[in-house]
């Protein structure tokens, strides 16, 4: 190589190494945060890495950086990185500093959110649950063995950011971090106390010295420099304690959690995009989507009650890593809108005018003549027509508009330019194995470590959350008198538990179930008989509470009263302070079943199905391809699954949401509330549980299930998942042209017309067909377009010729192109097209 070349290159791997560690200097001001001296207008997403596999994170990452982000957020889970005290995970899905890594590879900033209280709907909100047991400790409050734990812990991921040098400070990604989580929600709850437990949070975070700022969310009297950051579905009303503090907003939820027994939650993005607008129109300049990505509760990290496997929350990316189309798309046009007016944005405080009743004008105007301006029409029920600038403008309901240069729109929060892709499960031909094999789990006491105690003990207390099931054991004696046994007349137990689930067997068979969010009573009929009988309750946990005050005291499990009552005489004895027998977790978990190997697993026909407390065992090959799989649970009960030793978490498709409240297509206008928008009501919660690929080997798997209920597990069977061939949109006249033909200094043709583009998800496929057109006055929605009175006929040749045999086309929606159908009325192209 000639001497010269080899120095050029030479210097630029120097620069390019220099790049990678040059330190970036953090701050903050009244509008923004500011790297390197320059205030920065930022859009973060949430990641929460166990949610999903390293092989996962990489992917999830690129398209969240393609979707517009700056910034991933993530919270750090204290369970899983200690889950024994003093003995760390930092590896597989809990490689935190592999995950923080692969962000700043992308470009990409890093929000870390350390708590380490974080909620999250996380099993007992991210405490390990060995923290309960730390001797005098009360948590979150001013109690010396937990803040001594706290900061302990706080310190340790600090300290590991620090070694790998991942703060900004020191040429790594992490901007930012977080101490506590919305302890200001319910900070009355812990009296005079709060106060200085929340400046001692405050002043333990600052020594630890990152180097970056810090921020508490939804804590209204959080000290300096701590800046308080917003959390809701709206955050343009919100404003930081001290004027020397930015506007932030670290959760905007981009739906909600989905929880057993529950219907589906969603949430349009017209207005999740309409309260991101109205944000940056009202002065903030860093938000955050929670979740961007929400992904699985593996193992049993959900938290409770009752929250489901499943942590889709309908975000931008699916729990499989799927766009969720026209979402993700529609923000990444949002995204591109604010940052072109990012300029104007950072250079000064809006000036807002009303523009009208519900009507209102937000203009960024720089001393040097740029100028950025939102036109809101906060109005739920009809359009308007505003007049800015001497132009006048057309604000649908429920609307923003964003103008980079204050004269043409770029986007418009409820006008969508994305194509609906619709995501579909495929039954897979992969066989789930025909061949079961099964242990059964002994009902009752069968582990050695088994105990006595009188009166009914509380199930965390008890199994420190080492397995969801604590069996309680009796043994009583009827004597043949007895009113309880008298012909025509059942006696009934009575129970009571704080939850979730509890399953009572009477002289070993199952008399009955319940479950519940709160407390559940039980009056179950039984049969005893004269002389010994047994009664072996079994407690399940499904998560342990993760939000509220003192919620780690919530408790679980069969605290009673338990009596058993005569149905005839109505005379009751009390069984609760009796002398009971405990067993910590089953026998099949202690001789670890869950792996496949032990050769305990007996094959002979036929499987028993349909019993209670049974493990089931089948090996399988990969479903072919390379989509995302699951697990279709439907025909068994309710459980635990594992694929090669890794939990893929609690199944449960026999939780069924309730029947009423859903609303399904949901008016996006008008404030949006967590039960406002619901689907699959009346139909199970989650039959649906992701295995991700990265556990499957080509040949050879195997899957256990441990079947509390009794259900038939040769009905499971394999999906995956499938980016949509089918591709939906409707654009009108009125429509602003694609964000992108706007140049990065702010500036666009105003020749520029809307268009209609489509593109097929796989890179390896084209438009196969386009089963609708209409240019006119199409009527319904995706899936059920037809012709209006008004429609070109040119429509469905033209956009064949544009778009069949390409993976994408862009279709101009004018009158230049598909002719005039009728006059004065504004027209829409929609089109359904399949891709293959
Ligand atoms: C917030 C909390 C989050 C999460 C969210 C609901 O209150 O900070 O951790 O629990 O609610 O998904």
């Amino acid at each position: 190589m000639e001497r010269g070349r080899k120095i050029e290159i030479v210097s630029l791997i120097l620069v390019l190494c220099l790049q990678l560690v040059v330190a970036a200097n953090v701050s903050y001001d009244h509008r923004a945060l500011l790297i390197d001296g320059k205030r920065r207008v930022l859009i973060s997403g949430s990641i929460h890495y166990p949610r999903s596999t390293p092989e996962m994170w990489p992917d999830l990452i690129q398209k969240s950086k393609d979707g517009g982000l700056d910034v991933i957020e993530t919270y750090v889970f204290w369970s899983g990185h200690e889950p024994e005290k003093n003995k760390y995970n930092f590896e597989g899905r809990y490689d935190l500093v592999k995950f923080v890594k692969l962000v700043a590879e992308a470009g990409l900033y890093v929000h870390l959110r350390i708590g380490p209280y974080v909620c999250a709907e996380w099993n007992y909100g991210g405490f390990p649950v060995w923290l309960h047991f730390v001797p005098g400790i009360k948590f979150r409050t001013e109690n010396e063995p937990f803040k001594a734990e706290m900061q302990r812990f706080t310190a340790k991921i600090v300290d590991l950011m620090k070694q790998e040098k991942l703060y900004a400070s020191q040429g790594g990604p992490i901007i930012l971090s977080q101490i506590e989580n919305e302890y200001g929600n319910v900070d009355k709850a812990y009296g005079a106390a709060a106060k200085s437990y929340i400046n001692w949070s405050a002043s333990m975070a600052l020594s630890l010295d990152t180097g970056v700022p810090w921020n508490m969310c939804q804590q209204e009297d959080a000290p300096d420099p701590m800046i308080n950051t917003c959390n809701g579905f709206y955050c343009d009303q919100f404003t930081p304690n001290s004027n020397n503090k930015p506007k932030m907003w670290t959760e905007n939820w981009s739906g909600w959690f989905l929880g057993f027994g529950d219907p589906t939650p969603f949430r349009p993005v017209e207005d999740l995009a309409f309260a991101v607008a109205r944000f940056y129109q009202r002065g903030g300049t860093f938000q955050n989507y929670y979740m961007y990505h929400g992904g699985t509760n593996f193992d049993r990290t959900s938290g409770g009650p009752l929250i489901s496997t499943s942590y889709d929350y309908d975000a931008p990316i699916d729990e499989y890593g799927l766009l969720r189309q026209p979402k993700w798309g529609h923000l990444r046009d949002l995204h591109k809108a604010i940052k072109l007016c990012e300029h104007a944005l950072i250079a000064t405080d809006p000036t807002i005018t009303s523009l009208g009743s519900n009507l209102e004008a937000s203009v960024y105007k720089t001393a040097s003549g740029s100028c950025a301006a939102f036109l809101a029409n906060v109005g739920t029920q009809s359009d308007a027509t505003v007049t800015f600038n001497g132009k006048s403008y057309r604000l649908p309901a429920w609307s923003v508009s964003i103008l980079p240069d204050c004269k043409n729109v770029a986007f418009n929060t409820a006008k969508i330019n994305s194509a609906t892709e619709s995501t579909t499960f495929a039954g897979s031909s992969a066989e789930l194995g025909s061949q079961w094999s099964y242990v059964k789990e002994p009902i009752g006491i069968s582990k050695a470590d088994a105990f006595l105690k009188p009166g009914l003990l509380e199930q965390i207390n008890t199994t420190a959350d080492k397995s969801d099931y604590l069996w309680y054991s009796l043994r009583m004696d009827i004597k043949g008198d007895e009113t309880f046994l008298e012909e025509g007349s059942k006696a009934v137990l009575h129970l009571q538990s704080l939850g979730q689930v509890v399953y009572a067997f009477i002289n070993g068979k199952l008399a009955g179930s319940g479950n519940g969010k709160q407390k559940i009573s039980l009056d179950i009929p039984i049969n005893l008989v004269p002389g010994k009988n047994t009664v072996d309750l079994l407690g399940v946990t499904v998560g342990l509470a993760n939000y509220g005050a003192f919620f780690d005291l919530t408790g679980a499990g069969i605290t009673g009263p338990v009596t058993l009552k005569s149905a005839k005489t109505g005379s009751s004895i009390d069984l609760a302070s009796q002398q009971w027998t405990y067993q910590v977790g089953l026998k099949g978990e202690d001789t670890g079943l869950a792996t496949g190997d032990s050769s305990e697993w007996v094959s002979k026909s036929p499987l028993p199905t349909k019993q209670p407390l049974i493990w089931y065992k089948t090996t399988f090959d990969a479903p072919s391809g390379s989509n995302p799989v699951a697990i279709d649970f439907t025909g068994t009960g309710k459980g635990i699954a594992w694929v090669n030793g890794q939990s893929i978490g609690r199944y449960w498709p026999t939780s069924i949401a309730r029947n009423s409240g859903c609303t399904d297509p949901c008016n996006y206008r008008g404030s949006y509330r967590a039960d406002k928008c619901l689907k699959n009501c009346g139909k199970p919660s989650q039959t649906l549980y992701h295995v991700p690929r990265s556990w499957i080997k080509p040949n050879g798997n195997t899957l256990v299930l441990f079947e509390e209920m009794g259900g038939d597990p040769t009905q499971i069977s394999f999906a995956t998942k499938q980016t949509g061939s089918n591709l939906c949109l409707s654009v009108s006249q009125s429509h602003p042209p694609p964000v992108d033909s706007w140049t990065s200094d702010s500036k666009i043709s105003n020749r520029t017309r809307p268009v209609l583009k489509l593109k097929c998800p796989v890179s390896t496929q084209v438009i196969s067909s386009i089963n609708f057109a209409s240019f006119g006055t199409p009527k319904g929605t995706c899936g059920s377009f037809s012709h209006g009175r008004c429609h070109s006929s040119r429509s469905l040749s033209l956009v064949r010729k544009a778009c069949v045999g390409s993976r994408s086309c862009t279709v101009e929606v004018s009158t230049r192109v598909f002719g005039e159908p009728c006059r004065g009325v504004v027209k829409s192209l929609a089109v359904e097209a399949s891709c293959s």
